[in-house]
């Protein structure tokens, strides 16, 4: 088998240089096809014409609202709310308790909302009394717009990784959130680098501590020492040349949400696909081993709320965390813009002593990128831990958190207990 795949790759390799060789004379780029279009090019999508997010919410029956909210250093953000469950019938009635959810990489709010009340967890949450919020990263496709750059044309725009989402975004997004709601507090839940996240605003920013009543972190990034499977070391060395590849093409907005890429690779994935096993095998080899969580049917689905773009220095940094296994700002490997973005040339580290709040960290058996070991070395450091919880199924994985089968029944039902303790 592997004999007869001989000499494949190099000419796969040399169709691909052929290709985006004719993309340098404007015609056709493979990588641009794949990975996004260069800064430029125009956005994909016009995020002022989306609604998928609210046609979600509304086609489940329950209120929705859109908001925005400003950075300090000027990037417009939009925020999903889900105010109250559908079964409620004055809505003027009581104060709820907040509950913010961040996604993960390259996603947005719609991950959460696609598979509907019986599945998602804001869902859940709108029908245990909260009033749920979702945000979505600077750069994805919700929240493109600035004060004053133009994410289509700007470089600069798009200069940014989950230190500025730690440091500038998730304290105006709180503040507002608290400021409308007239709350004091909120229950924080962020999904992997979501998570990781809002352990930047903690180390950075301890005035947020009296703010988050409780993170709930579904696998969150933050120290990896568990030894790196051989598939991902394949990914992480291959990762790193390709990035340095696209941002010398000027390519920095990655994996925006594109319907034509989207039905291109649901074909692909889709059940009855005979390639669909590839899809399977690279996927599990990079999120962990699970015949059973991950409803396969729902691959053409899926990638039509996934993924929804970032910026190529964000999925940067999440990689140096992952494979330094120290829990840093992303070094530019540029001594002027680290003095820029940080007022000093060596990349410092985040203190996450600092984070007073409490904090509960949740991991799955099957997740091949945070570990049980990562997280209690995690929790070590953490002044204030409310406990490590394992999904009590065999190889739960990364995304399970996300789109698990079971993940009701097994994670979210277990998260509601949690908050409601904390109220
Ligand atoms: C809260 O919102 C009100 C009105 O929307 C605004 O005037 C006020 O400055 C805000 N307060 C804070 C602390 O942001
Ligand atoms: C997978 O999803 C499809 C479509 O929603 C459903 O019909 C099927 O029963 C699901 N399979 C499992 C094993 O949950
Ligand atoms: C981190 O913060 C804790 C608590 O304030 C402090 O004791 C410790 O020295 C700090 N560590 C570093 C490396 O700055």
């Amino acid at each position: 088998m592997v004999l007869h795949l001989n000499g494949v790759p190099s000419r796969f390799v040399w169709v691909l240089a052929l290709l985006d060789f004719c993309g340098s004379n404007g015609l056709f780029s493979f990588t641009e096809f794949v990975v996004g279009p260069r800064v430029g090019r125009g956005l994909p999508i016009k995020s002022s014409t989306l609604s998928i997010a609210q046609q979600l919410v509304n086609s489940n029956g329950y209120p929705f609202e859109k908001h925005q909210v400003t950075s300090e250093d000027g990037y417009i953000l939009t925020l999903h709310r889900i105010p109250r469950s559908k079964h409620e019938t004055s809505p003027f009635k009581t104060k709820r308790p907040v509950a913010l959810f961040q996604h993960g990489l390259l996603a947005s709010s719609d991950v959460f909302l696609f598979r509907g009340p019986n599945h998602d967890l804001p869902y859940l949450l709108a029908d245990s009394g909260y009033d749920v919020w979702l945000s979505n990263m600077r750069g994805n496709m919700y929240s493109q717009k600035h004060q004053s750059l133009d994410a289509e044309k700007d470089p600069e725009y798009w200069k940014f990784s989950l230190h500025e989402v730690g440091y500038y975004d998730l304290p105006a997004t709180i503040d507002y959130i608290l400021n409308k709601t007239n709350e004091k507090s909120l229950y924080f839940l962020g999904h992997s680098v979501g998570s990781t996240a809002a352990f930047i605003t903690g180390s950075l920013r301890p005035e947020y501590n009296s703010k988050i009543r409780l993170h709930l972190a579904l696998a969150p990034l933050v120290y990896v020492l568990h030894e790196m499977s051989f598939p991902h070391k394949i990914f992480l060395g291959s990762s790193i040349s390709l990035t340095q590849n696209i941002v010398a093409r000027n390519i920095l907005n990655v994996f925006p949400r594109r319907s034509y890429f989207s039905k291109f690779l649901g074909a692909l994935c889709a059940n009855g696909a005979p390639t669909q096993f590839l899809c399977l095998i690279f996927m599990y080899s990079l999120v962990g081993i699970d015949g059973q969580q991950f409803n396969s049917s729902y691959i053409p689905e899926f990638l039509s709320y996934f993924p929804a773009g970032s910026s190529v220095y964000l999925t940067s940094h999440a990689m140096q965390i992952y494979a330094e296994g120290d829990f840093r700002p992303l070094d530019y490997q540029n001594p002027f813009t680290n003095l820029q973005k940080y007022r000093q040339v060596a990349v410092p580290t985040y203190n996450i002593s600092l984070i007073s709040h409490p904090v509960s960290l949740h991991f799955g058996d099957g997740d091949t990128l945070v570990t049980e070991e990562d997280l209690a070395f995690t929790e070590s450091k953490l002044p204030n831990a409310v406990g490590s919880y394992r999904v009590p199924f065999e190889n739960f994985n990364h995304m399970d958190f996300m789109v698990g089968s079971d993940a009701k029944d097994l994670v979210y039902n277990e998260l509601i207990l949690l908050m409601n303790k904390h109220r």
